[in-house]
C-alpha cells in the first residue's frame, strides 16, 4: 500500500477564488439580459471555463469583440491601462476581478512611470499578467526572464518588479545579476505569497516522497512551476492535466506519493486524481485527504 500526500496550500488562491466568484455572480445577475464575456480564459483551466460557459461565460480575445451594453469581466491576472479606456469607448460594462496583488504592481508600476523611472519587469514577456504590468507604464519596461538577459541590461537606474507566479530562487539570481552590472534598483519583490507557499510546500513534499503527481493547467505559469521543482527534487514527476495523464502503472509501486496542485486547478479534480488511486491506498489515507481537501 502506497501513501498520498498533499502538498499544503494546493489548488485555487484567492486571487482565483475570487475571479470564479464574480464571474459566476456576474452570470447569475445578467442571465438572459445581457451577454456575459471573460477576455481570454479565466483560468488555465478548460473544466472551469467549459462550466462557465453552460452558465453562458463566453471567451472573447479582445475588447473590441464586445459591443455596447455587454459585460466584459477582466481576469484574475489584469490588463492594462488602455483597457479601461476601449470599455469606456465602446461603452460596456467591465466587472474587474484582477487580483487584489497583481492591482498593487500596476499602481506601483505606474506611479514610478510617472515619477520618470525606467521599469523592469522580470517575468514572461508572453504572459498576460506581464503584458498587463506593462500597460501600466505605456508598454516601456523592459521584460527580462532570466540571468543571460540580466546580463544585457545596461548600468542605471532602475525601478523592478516581479511576476507574481515567479520562483523566488530565480527572482534574485536574476537580481543580483543586475546589481553586479552595477544597476542602481529600487527593489520590490511582488511574488505572491500564495505563490511562495506554494511552491515551498510543493518543494519539501517533492523531497519526501518516490514520486510526485503535479495536477494543473498546461497553460498555467505557476503548475508549470511547481512541475519544474518536482522534477528538481524528486526522480518521478508528472504532470497531470486531467485524468487520462495519471501514471498509474508508473506510481502503483511507490511507497510514498505525493501531490500537488497549482493556483487555478479546481479541487474537484485533485478528488477524482486521488479517487483513482484508491486501490493503492488505505482507506483511512484517502478519507484524511478528500477530508484535507475540504477543510481549505
Ligand atoms: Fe493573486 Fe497570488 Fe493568486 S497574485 S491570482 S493570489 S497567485
Amino acid at each position: 500500500m502506497a501513501e498520498i500526500k498533499i502538498a499544503e496550500n494546493s489548488g485555487f488562491c484567492f486571487g482565483v477564488k475570487r475571479a470564479i466568484e464574480m464571474t459566476c455572480e456576474t452570470a447569475e445577475k445578467f442571465k438572459g439580459d445581457r451577454q456575459v464575456y471573460t477576455c481570454g480564459p479565466l483560468i488555465h483551466n478548460k473544466l472551469v471555463t467549459d462550466e462557465l460557459l453552460e452558465k453562458g461565460v463566453k471567451i472573447i480575445e479582445n475588447p473590441e469583440d464586445a459591443s455596447k451594453d455587454d459585460v466584459v469581466i477582466i481576469r484574475s491576472h489584469g490588463e492594462g491601462k488602455n483597457f479601461y479606456k476601449q470599455a469606456e469607448n465602446i461603452a460596456f460594462h467591465l466587472v474587474d476581478a484582477t487580483c487584489p496583488f497583481v492591482k498593487k504592481i500596476h499602481k506601483l508600476v505606474e506611479v514610478a512611470f510617472h515619477a520618470g523611472e525606467k521599469i523592469i519587469i522580470i517575468g514572461d514577456s508572453g504572459h498576460p499578467e506581464v503584458i498587463g504590468i506593462n500597460g501600466w507604464c505605456e508598454n516601456s519596461a523592459i521584460i527580462i526572464n532570466s540571468v543571460e538577459e540580466a546580463e544585457k541590461i545596461n548600468p542605471g537606474d532602475y525601478f523592478v518588479v516581479s511576476q507574481t507566479t515567479l520562483q523566488k530562487k530565480h527572482f534574485e539570481e536574476i537580481i543580483s545579476k543586475l546589481k553586479e552590472k552595477n544597476c542602481k534598483l529600487s527593489i520590490n519583490n511582488t511574488i505572491c505569497n500564495a505563490t511562495n507557499s506554494r511552491q515551498e510546500s510543493c518543494m519539501r513534499l517533492a523531497k519526501e516522497v518516490d514520486a510526485m503527481l503535479v495536477i494543473g493547467g498546461r497553460e498555467s505559469s505557476n503548475s508549470q512551476k511547481l512541475y519544474d521543482l518536482s522534477k528538481k527534487y524528486c526522480e518521478k514527476a508528472y504532470f497531470i492535466e486531467n485524468i487520462e495523464d495519471l501514471p498509474l502503472k508508473d506510481i502503483e509501486l511507490c511507497n510514498k506519493i505525493g501531490v500537488a496542485a497549482g493556483a487555478s486547478t479546481p479541487e474537484r479534480l485533485i478528488k477524482e486524481v486521488i479517487a483513482n488511486m484508491s486501490e493503492f491506498i488505505t482507506e483511512n489515507n484517502e478519507e484524511n485527504l478528500m477530508h484535507d481537501l475540504m477543510d481549505e
